[in-house]
């Protein structure tokens, strides 16, 4: 997967992008993220991407020029590149998105910073705009390396067990069941009987029970998403 990123603050992704998971996946072929600078592309001679808002209020906008030549430029001939907004008003984003941008060959994510974007930007380019969460954060960088980041471990060949994402909380609309490593017994507390007992069928209905206890505990909301019976 390519994914392009467009920013003021491309050395923001630096650690993100070579530690862990997210640098096995680039060495791995799997994920190539292209740093562009916004900046880079404004047409002003003081490098200037940003301005007040019309009819006064607090802050700066972003403005047009630099952004629209930036997305076009980097995109160039290719429509089928997911062109994506971080953004408060977007879509809220959640596992079922990852999966989906998962399946796209190449994403480009747009990070505002200010008080966003001037409409304009919006209006011409008619991106999808994505959120993570009800909350404003102070630029679109972290947003899109959450989002970087839910997707990766979803591509082919990145973590080490195919099978660790497709147990994740949210991958069945439930939370993942509760884990336990050695040793079998700390300050009093017990792994369950059921984990050392080597029974595996049993250890299959034994998590996935907990796995609709503990989603119905906290987050209810979820098993309503789902078609079964549970
Ligand atoms: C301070 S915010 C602008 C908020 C804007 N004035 C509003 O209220 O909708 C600056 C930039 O941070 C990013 N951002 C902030 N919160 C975000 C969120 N929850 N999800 C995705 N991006 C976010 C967006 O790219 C946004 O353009």
């Amino acid at each position: 997967m390519v994914v392009d990123v467009l920013t003021l603050f491309p050395g923001m992704f630096e650690g993100v992008l070579t530690e862990s998971i997210l640098k096995i996946a680039h060495e791995k072929g799997v994920l190539d993220v292209r740093l562009h600078n916004i900046r880079d592309y404004t047409n002003d001679k003081h490098r200037k991407v940003d301005d007040r808002p019309y009819g006064g209020g607090p802050g700066m906008l972003m403005t047009p020029q630099p952004v629209i030549d930036a997305v076009e430029a980097v995109r160039g001939d290719d429509q089928e590149a997911e062109l994506i907004f971080l953004s408060p008003q977007g879509q809220v984003f959640d596992q079922k998105i990852a999966n989906e941008l998962a399946g796209i060959k190449r994403l480009i994510l747009v990070c505002g910073r200010y008080e966003g974007f001037d409409e304009r930007i919006l209006l011409a380019l008619k991106p999808r705009e994505i959120s993570v969460g009800d909350y404003v954060m102070t630029g679109g960088e972290i947003p899109a390396m959450a989002i970087i980041d839910a997707v990766t471990r979803l591509l082919p060949n990145v973590l080490g067990d195919p099978e660790s994402a497709s147990n994740d909380s949210f991958q069945n609309d439930l939370l993942d069941f509760p884990q336990y490593t050695r040793p079998p017994e700390y300050r009093g507390l017990k792994v369950p009987d059921v984990l050392l007992s080597g029974n595996h069928q049993e250890i299959s209905r034994w998590r996935n029970e907990q796995a609709i206890i503990r989603t119905r505990q906290t987050r209810a909301d979820l098993l309503n998403n789902k078609g079964d019976s549970t």
